[in-house]
């Protein structure tokens, strides 16, 4: 039996409590059009402002944006500055809507070893909508599943081998609570855009008994009704959570 109280099965007309996207499609959205790259990533902070809000408006307590995975540093050095300018732009000067909006931020990832300037500039971001209502719109960066499933592994077993801790005590639960996104939610609800269909390394954990959805649209194109229609498709779904 699990050592993490799963749900009832059933349809899923309470609607998720969190969901998370894969924001694909920014490069071909540009190329379709003749832009240089960046384009398509200026154009899919818009989309990451539109479904924050619509997010709010349907409901939703977590919303978990991957922006930036730890092996998007393989992109050309020139794509990663740009990423990381539009990022601290973003930070800068939405910050204040979010706070306008309720909205809290939070990261997972190993931001910290981003510039130093922007590193703070997450931090204070962060303590300044600590106190918001929600919803958390969290922001994957420098996120690979893999690497902190690993992590927390390792630090379990540092625990264990200096006598602090009971390898038969290692469950789900524990295991979870170690995980450095330890404290989101499970994924309810996981949209991945453009129609690719994999997980890139994506919440691996936490998308354990995640329904999956994978839209043709571009992420740029990805908007308040389009994450209404994915809410739609959802409710279509019966979740069983291993049970019948
Ligand atoms: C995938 O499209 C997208 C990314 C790797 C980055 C996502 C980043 C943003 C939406 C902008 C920054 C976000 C924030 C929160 C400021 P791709 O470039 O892989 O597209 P392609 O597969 O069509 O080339």
């Amino acid at each position: 039996m699990s050592a993490i109280p799963l749900p009832a099965s059933g349809a899923s007309a309470a609607g998720p409590r969190h969901v998370a996207i894969i924001m694909d499609g920014n490069g071909r959205w540009a190329k379709r059009r003749h832009l240089p790259r960046i384009a398509g990533h200026r154009k899919g902070v818009e989309a990451v402002k539109k479904v924050a809000r619509a997010a709010r408006d349907l409901g939703i307590d977590y919303l978990t944006l991957y922006a930036f995975s730890s092996e998007n540093w393989r992109r050309p050095p020139d794509e990663v500055r740009d990423l990381m300018g539009l990022l601290r732009r973003f930070i800068q000067s939405d910050i204040e809507e979010f706070i306008r909006e309720g909205v809290r931020l939070a990261i997972v990832g190993d931001y910290r070893a981003l510039a130093p300037d922007l590193v703070a500039m997450i931090d204070d971001a962060m303590a300044r909508t600590a106190a918001n209502p929600g919803p958390t719109v969290v922001i994957a960066l420098n996120y690979g599943a893999q690497a902190e499933i690993a992590d927390a592994a390792r630090r379990l077993a540092e625990q264990a081998s200096a006598g602090t801790l009971d390898p038969a005590t290692i469950d789900e639960t524990l295991f979870e609570r170690t995980l450095a996104s330890g404290k989101l939610p499970p994924v309810d609800l996981l949209i991945r855009t453009s129609g690719e269909q994999r997980l890139s390394n994506f919440l691996l954990w936490q998308a354990a008994y995640a329904e999956l959805l994978f839209v043709d649209a571009l992420w740029p194109d990805f908007d308040g009704d389009a994450l209404a229609a994915a809410l739609g498709a959802f409710a279509q779904r019966q979740r069983r959570f291993g049970g019948l």
